[in-house]
């Protein structure tokens, strides 16, 4: 049997991973990882349990919580011991606090793993901040996934909106910037470019133009 094909994908906050992974993953009938969705699930489950200011009592739970996504629809579905937290995972808050609990080691080191055991399941996108040079430096198409400032800011503002989640465009701007500061100067598998890695700017790109070019990326490497 060939081995299982490997998109990675990273970029800063809101640079369109998700959807453009999403798109792909469904056109090439390939598995789909947002696993951002992860460290969002943790950071509610520790701001939900009241254990922020307690490293013992996170890798505690990190090695013990049982975290299940179902990508169904479009959507990643995701379940905290058998909770569902879909929701939870995308507010603000969760948002404000999520770069600090994904960047300690013990928490990286728990979610790599689970990661790479989902690649054995089958031929995978996945998208993120460390998937290029941390989790699948060996994948098969590496792409970091750029937009302005601005643009960005934009999308995930929407999103909010679409949610009646009562935030602003400039806290939405500021957390970004927060965000990116801490995810790319972090000790442990910051973001940063892989070498390696075909930089996508979809600041002026559609969708559909984003997806052509990915898939051209996947043909390439087929071959
Ligand atoms: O992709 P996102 O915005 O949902 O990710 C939320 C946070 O999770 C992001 O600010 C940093 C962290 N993250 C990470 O450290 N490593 C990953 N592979 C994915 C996300």
């Amino acid at each position: 049997m060939s081995k299982n094909i490997i998109v990675a994908i990273d970029g800063p906050a809101a640079s369109g991973k998700s959807t453009a992974a999403k798109r792909l993953a469904k056109a090439l009938g390939f598995l789909y990882l947002d696993t951002g969705a992860m460290y969002r699930a943790i950071t509610y489950t520790v701001l939900k349990k009241n254990i922020f200011d307690n490293l013992e009592k996170i890798f505690e739970l990190v090695k013990n919580l049982e975290l299940k996504l179902k990508f169904e629809d479009g959507v990643t579905r995701v379940f905290v011991d058998g909770e569902e937290v879909t929701n939870q995972i995308r507010t603000p808050e969760v948002s404000g606090k999520v770069s600090e609990i994904s960047r300690i080691p013990e928490v990286r080191a728990e979610m790599v793993k689970l990661q790479r055991k989902l690649a054995e399941q089958g031929d995978l996108v996945a998208e993120g901040r460390d998937i290029t040079t941390v989790v699948f430096p060996e994948a098969d198409v590496k792409i970091f996934m750029t937009a302005s400032l601005d643009e960005r800011a934009r999308r995930r503002f929407k999103e909010h909106q679409e949610r009646g989640e009562q935030v602003t465009y400039e806290e939405v701007k500021e957390n970004l910037v927060k965000r990116d500061k801490i995810d790319s100067s972090r000790e442990v598998s910051p973001l940063r470019k892989a070498e390696d890695a075909v930089e996508l700017d979809t600041t002026n790109l559609s969708v559909d133009e984003e997806l052509q070019r990915m898939i051209e990326l996947v043909n390439k490497a087929r071959k």
